[in-house]
């Protein structure tokens, strides 16, 4: 049976669909003082003996959530709890970067560790982070169907990232693009902060051309729309925005518009207004071929 995180509702839907399984009926609520209670009146052991949990945590609530359904469900009489985090929030904070600072990644892949007998990521930030969880979890990789809603006839694409880091992702949206042979590249990323980035182009020529740009996560928008706007400068034709997280914090989406892009297209691991990819298929398929 899948059970859905309040924040996860449509891919949850879209996964049970996938995978022919019944949704779990699930009621969020909140104490007066605040605290949440999220429950699944509707699962019990002699209905399912597995329950999937589908629950991107973009929030400390979600993080709550989580334990919360993992606990509900076993306390139902689940016998497996498969755990899957289509965001895995905190992902960034993959080390201590200065003293003092905590692993906030490993943290709160213990604290989940407790309830899931197995856990499933999409495209988490650093992959390293699936080892923080026991069981070490599993990285679905769903950067591929970010081609799916590119137009058909890009003029001379190249397929860039804004950063060394995400190039990986860029590469596989260009093999999964048409015939698979467009350019790839990527920009220079500094962050001077939490909002502030400076980006270094790179030598490749773009003038006259479609470029499609492709990172894991856009937040607050900063890289990808210094990114866009180095690109105008240079005399792209159209620009192209993908990600598999669209969190798109706060102005993300307006400040890329107004930045010069043709589209933004994101996956729905966050449910949003760029959440134009499913990843339903793929997880269906990890989880299928494990079982
Ligand atoms: C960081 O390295 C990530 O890959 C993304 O580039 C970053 O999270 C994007 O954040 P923002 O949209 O706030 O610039």
């Amino acid at each position: 049976m899948i059970v859905s995180g309040s924040r996860s509702q449509s891919l949850a839907a879209a996964l049970a669909r996938e995978l022919e399984q019944p949704l779990a009926a699930v009621e969020y609520d909140r104490f007066p003082d605040g605290e949440l209670l999220a429950s699944v009146p509707g699962f019990s052991a002699s209905s399912a003996d597995r329950a999937v949990i589908v629950a991107s945590t973009v929030s400390s609530d979600a993080h709550l959530e989580v334990l919360q359904l993992q606990d509900a469900v076993r306390e139902a009489g689940a016998e497996e709890v498969v755990t899957v985090l289509p965001y895995m929030g905190y992902g960034r904070q993959d080390e201590a970067f200065e003293a003092g600072q905590p692993i906030s990644s490993r943290a709160v892949a213990r604290a989940i560790s407790t309830g899931a007998d197995r856990v499933l990521t999409v495209n988490p930030h650093e992959k390293s982070v699936c080892g923080f969880f026991e069981p070490a979890a599993t990285a679905v990789d769903a950067a591929g169907r970010l081609a799916d809603p590119l137009p058909d006839d890009l003029t001379d694409p190249v397929f860039l990232s804004p950063d060394a880091g995400a190039i990986d992702l860029a590469e596989t949206v260009r093999d999964a693009y048409g015939d698979g042979t467009g350019e790839t590249d990527y920009f220079e990323k500094t962050r001077l902060s939490g909002e502030e980035v400076e980006i270094s182009p790179s030598d490749t020529v773009v003038e006259g051309r479609d470029v499609v740009v492709t990172d894991d996560i856009i937040a607050t928008g900063s890289t990808m729309s210094e990114a866009v706007a180095i690109l105008h400068e240079r005399g792209v034709d159209r620009v192209f925005v993908t990600c598999v997280h669209p969190l798109l914090t706060a102005n993300a989406f307006t400040k890329l518009s107004r930045a010069g892009v043709e589209a933004i297209y994101g996956t729905d691991t966050i449910e949003g207004p760029a959440s134009v990819v499913s990843v339903a298929p793929a997880l269906a398929t990890a989880l299928e071929t494990n079982y």
